[in-house]
């Protein structure tokens, strides 16, 4: 999120990062906890010319990471080097628009912004309008998403940025892979934490569907605890013309005949996959009935068994289609 100050970056940039599970992080407050110290006693203690270099080098740093929501300084396009850095790494620049006459409104009272130090009103007025004409066009110039931030508050405008943003991924998400969970998957959380961990199944569904996402999966997960409506959903799955399958069938790995038909019956590439380490567990879960209708087993690796299973069958598709 770039933009004047008083835009809204970092409220907007915070919910937005919310509304869409990702992180989020604010360069300014990055650079006051790093400093130990606030961005005006920065400015001036140590002048605007240090605090830019120590800009420059944290954006380095962010550029480097995927997937966050990043509110930059007010001040952070001004400089080439950090343009070219934002360009470089694809970063999707959104600019929030803001007029001369908002800001002040919003700024007026604000005693943290160095640049309208110690000045009158008239001179602060004067110095937002002069500062913004000369910025907007930076802003512009390494924006791909321009965005008036004038009239909404700010928490509607990032209701509506996460909408159109879930819209557009969607239609860029190649594969439809349904992701299927057996009896008691369901109680993550409780059930047995020190072989399934604490977190909860709807913390898998989140992991497994960003993971997805990822990879250009859009991944719908499903869990039952009745074995007839696995395999009811793994029959809409044919009719769906669905991709892939991911399935942990629970224990009903280890002795459903008709679990293991229904997979081998829609023909779509499916994995089996397990949280725990079924082969150093009981006998009895040793043995999958499920495995060899599948094109792979992944097991061990708690909620990254998931991840890794998207990724064979990512490498299937890419290679069978
Ligand atoms: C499980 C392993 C099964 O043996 C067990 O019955 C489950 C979970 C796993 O994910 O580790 O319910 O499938």
């Amino acid at each position: 999120m770039t933009g004047f100050m008083g835009s809204g970056k970092t409220t907007i940039g915070r919910s937005l990062a919310k509304l869409l599970n990702r992180g989020f992080y604010d360069l300014d407050v990055e650079i006051e906890r790093r400093e130990g110290c606030s961005i005006s006693q920065i400015f001036s203690e140590k002048g605007e010319d240090y605090f830019r270099s120590l800009e420059t080098s944290l954006l380095e740093e962010v550029t480097k990471t995927k997937g966050q929501i990043v509110a930059l300084g007010g001040g952070t396009s001004v400089r080439f080097r950090n343009i070219r850095l934002l360009l470089q790494h694809g970063a999707r620049v959104i600019w929030l628009d803001v007029s001369a006459e908002k800001v002040y409104d919003r700024l007026k009272d604000d005693q943290t912004r160095p640049l309208l130090f110690g000045i009158s009103e008239a001179e602060k007025k004067e110095r937002i309008r002069w500062l913004l004409s000369e910025r907007a066009p930076l802003y512009q110039k390494v924006a791909c998403q321009i965005e008036d931030v004038n009239i909404m508050e700010a928490e509607e405008k990032a209701i509506e940025l996460a909408n159109r943003f879930r819209e557009e991924t969607k239609e860029n998400l190649k594969w439809k892979v349904w992701v299927i969970n057996g009896p008691n998957l369901n109680f993550l959380g409780i059930r047995e934490p020190e072989i399934y961990g604490t977190q909860t199944y709807t913390a898998l569904v989140q992991y497994v569907k960003e993971e997805g996402r990822k990879l250009g999966i859009e991944v719908r997960c499903l869990q039952s605890n009745w074995e007839g409506q696995l395999i009811d959903w793994l029959q809409e799955a044919y009719g769906e013309k669905v991709d892939a399958i991911v399935i942990n069938p629970g224990a009903l790995t280890h002795y459903s005949y008709s679990l293991r038909d229904a997979i081998s019956s829609i023909q779509i590439p499916s994995i089996e996959v397990h949280l725990s380490e079924i082969h150093e567990r009981d006998a009895f879960r040793h043995i999958s009935v499920t495995e060899d209708v599948c094109i792979d087993q992944v097991c061990g690796l708690g909620f990254r068994s998931y991840q890794v299973a998207l990724q064979k069958i990512f490498d299937f598709l890419q290679k069978n289609s």
